[in-house]
């Protein structure tokens, strides 16, 4: 199954049960907001689930572009991207949870056509704030799906403070044989779908206030069920990645975890230039200027020669598209290329600054410190000049 068979068949299953779609947000949070980017699909509709009431009612899905930073470091394993979509269902003070994790239950089983068999359950287990979940726990018992229960992993909050609330994971096995252990005890149990029930407000002093409405709020990664779906051992080779897969390799040949990095990366700074930032020292800009010179210095360590002006304009088409956003493909290149030329003096700089007899022995902390803040010279890049 396609990833826009799956979309549809996810929006359509959900809409025939009384949800209206609505149109995904960019990957900016509106102003005033703190984060830097939007990190999951509630996220654009912080202020519904808080009460305000929605122009399309109750009953909401859609597909949210999302950026996650937090997970920069596990990129190049086999479920984590930086940009992914995230398909997502609401109840804004609607439907409670079993009837969420019911609907759940049944779109994975019929509409997606997975076996039972092969789905776990986690649910929250308690702690001194909030009671256990047995409603989902009652609910799952009744498919006869295996639960777990645990107390952090099934608590979901957006930040320190805001919406929050317990929650209930479906895992799906991905073993060669028969299913084994619990989610926590054997990673080839991977999360699919998260369903929270948002219903809790946590305030600066830690304390819990209950929300105005029982909400839940639903999110599914895109390119992981997709993996899933199609049978491919990580999310690197889903369908949305099949043109980098194929163009990629004979124009940068690379191993496999550097080929996955930068297939994630350069697809996310497109995505993220799309939205409209350009590269810079701070906030967002910074985050996207990591993204291009994380793939520079992978690209750079066998051949100096390799240039993002090589990269083919299909596969920034291919992005942009995917992602509907109405952005020229040479603006983006020139985004791009603009970044690389300021990387490349910032690399002869560098390497001026680290033949100084000072830096030439072990560094310290002060030195990375020094370097960073009076050169601009980032560890990373430090570490790499000083390797070759
Ligand atoms: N907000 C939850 C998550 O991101 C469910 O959508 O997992």
């Amino acid at each position: 199954m396609q990833t826009e068979q799956i979309v549809r068949t996810f929006t359509e299953y959900l809409q025939d049960r009384g949800h209206r779609r609505i149109t995904g947000s960019t990957l900016l949070p509106p102003p005033g907001d703190p984060v830097l980017f939007t990190t999951s699909g509630m996220h654009p509709l912080t202020p519904y689930l808080e009460g305000r009431p929605h122009p399309l009612g109750r009953r909401l899905v859609n597909v949210q572009r999302c950026l996650r930073t937090t997970d920069l470091e596990e990129v190049g394993d086999r479920t984590h991207l930086t940009v992914f979509e995230m398909l997502g269902s609401w109840s804004l003070g609607d439907y409670e949870g079993p009837q969420s994790l019911d609907w759940g239950y049944g779109l994975l089983t019929e509409g997606f056509g997975i076996d039972p068999g092969r789905l776990h359950a986690t649910v929250f287990g308690g702690d001194e704030q909030c009671g256990p979940d047995t409603d989902s726990l009652e609910l799952w018992q009744r498919h006869g799906v295996p639960v777990e229960r645990t107390v952090e992993d099934n608590w979901w909050s957006n930040g320190p403070t805001g919406p929050c609330g317990p929650d209930s994971e479906i895992f799906l096995w991905t073993g060669d044989t028969p299913p084994e252990s619990t989610p926590t005890g054997d990673d080839r149990w991977v999360e699919v779908w998260n369903h929270v029930m948002m219903r809790h407000r946590r305030l600066d002093d830690g304390s819990l206030v209950p929300l105005p409405q029982r909400n839940v709020d639903t999110g599914l990664g895109l390119e992981r069920l997709a993996m899933l779906l199609q049978g491919r051992g990580s999310v690197h080779e889903c369908d949305v990645f099949d043109p980098w897969r194929r163009l990629l390799p004979p124009l940068w040949p690379l191993d496999e975890p550097s080929q996955r990095l930068v297939g994630d990366h350069l697809r996310s700074a497109v995505v993220v230039i799309g939205d409209g930032v350009h590269p810079s020292n701070t906030g967002r800009g910074y985050v996207l200027r990591r993204l291009v010179r994380r793939v520079l210095t992978v690209l750079r360590q066998d051949d100096p020669g390799r240039t993002l002006g090589d990269l083919p304009d299909e596969l920034i088409r291919h992005t942009l598209d995917r992602f509907r956003q109405d952005v020229e493909p040479s603006l983006v290149r020139q985004v791009l290329l603009d970044e690389e030329r300021r990387f490349d003096r910032l690399l002869q700089q560098g390497r001026r600054i680290l033949g100084r007899p000072r830096f030439r022995g072990p560094l310290g902390e002060e030195d990375f410190h020094y370097l960073h803040e009076t050169h601009g010279l980032p560890r990373e890049l430090v570490t790499s000049l000083r390797e070759r």
